[in-house]
């Protein structure tokens, strides 16, 4: 069975291939990053013109790359919600177009649920239940994920994604879109003593918040006129939104009482969030698991493998496939006992 995945939720075109076992076979992105750039975020029309002429190309190249043909594919799973309306709608027509000519089931994917399905792609042996942190550019949230059906919101942010602020600030700081690896660059050579931003704790709730934060840095960033290097400042940024992450995360763990943690998304590509993962995680005896970076940003592998289990069991969700900006997941729970 080979089933290619299709991804055109935001700024990134990808096309994947994976088989059973799971296997990657190929995993092709095209970014658009820095047409984006001078803008210092993504322009959803500029996004969906360069979908439609990247949508082929970047197809071709996953078939070829993966050693395959169009008439070997099984099923396509495509990336239908939620994200930018008129570049879900480009992966949709293009996937659907493509269905109707091999005659094979098209699969409508949940972006988030694609991003924790992408642990199952590094941890063959993770198992249901877990809990999943899922920290991106669009989303932060924990989501306890009981089965591969039944998802339930334990705490998400009130204001900013995580990775919406990192992006925000780094405007601020002269860096490009998307900043969240340029912070971490600067990070990882500066001193994070040097300047105390805020955390919003949000006592007594798994919730986030990110607005403020990305408050303080415009201020001291007015204030301090470029006397403070952009090294320190990236690192006390980059340590104030970990601290936040971990600790919620930690105490999601505890009231769910789970033994498993996935971290998922393009801010979990970032290796001083992994690190202090790790250590809180060990600290507690949760079992951790992190794809790699290339599998955290968005990516249509995550896609391939989310719609992989639709397929195998001859479901199809064509002709009526559509695609759909927003889609909450799942209810939100009590977080208190
Ligand atoms: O999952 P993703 O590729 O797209 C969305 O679904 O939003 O996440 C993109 C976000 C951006 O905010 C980007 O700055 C952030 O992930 N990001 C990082 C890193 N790589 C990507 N943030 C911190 N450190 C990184 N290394
Ligand atoms: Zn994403």
């Amino acid at each position: 069975m080979y089933v290619l995945g299709v991804e055109t939720s935001c700024d990134e075109t990808s096309a994947a291939v994976v088989a059973e076992g799971p296997q990657v076979l190929s995993n092709v992105v095209a970014s658009q990053a820095d047409l984006h750039a001078r803008w210092g975020g993504v322009v959803p029309e500029v996004a969906s013109r360069k979908h439609v002429e990247r949508f082929w190309p970047v197809v071709r190249e996953a078939l070829d790359a993966a050693g395959i043909s169009l008439r070997d594919v099984t099923g396509i799973a495509v990336t239908n919600r939620p994200g930018l309306i008129g570049a879900l709608a480009v992966g949709v027509a293009g996937a659907k177009a493509l269905g109707y000519a091999l005659r094979v089931p098209v699969v409508g994917v949940h972006h988030l649920l694609a991003h924790l399905d992408a642990a199952f792609l590094c941890n063959p042996d993770l198992r249901y239940p877990f809990l999943g942190l899922l920290v991106s550019g669009g989303h932060t949230q924990l989501i306890l994920c009981e089965d591969a059906e039944t998802r339930r919101i334990i705490g998400s942010t009130r204001d900013d994604a995580a990775g919406e602020c990192l992006d925000k600030c780094a405007r601020v700081l002269g860096l490009p879109y998307p900043g969240g690896p340029h912070i971490e660059r600067l990070a990882s050579r500066g001193d994070s003593s040097r300047i105390a931003f805020p955390r919003a704790w949000l006592e007594e709730t798994c919730d986030f918040s990110f607005s403020g934060l990305k408050t303080a840095v415009l201020r001291f960033m007015q204030k301090d006129g470029g006397a403070t290097p952009l090294e320190d400042v990236s690192a006390a940024l980059q340590e104030a939104v970990v601290d936040v992450l971990v600790a919620k995360t930690m105490r999601a763990a505890r009231e769910t009482k789970v033994s498993r943690l996935v971290v998922a998304g393009g801010v979990a590509a970032n290796r001083a969030l992994a690190a202090a993962m790790a250590r809180a995680s060990e600290e507690v005896h949760l079992d951790l698991t992190i794809p790699p970076p290339a599998l955290c940003t968005d990516n249509a592998a995550m896609v391939a493998l989310s719609g992989m289990r639709r397929v195998q069991r001859g479901e199809n969700d064509m002709p009526f496939l559509d695609a759909f900006a927003s889609d909450p997941l799942g209810r939100r729970l009590p977080t208190s006992a």
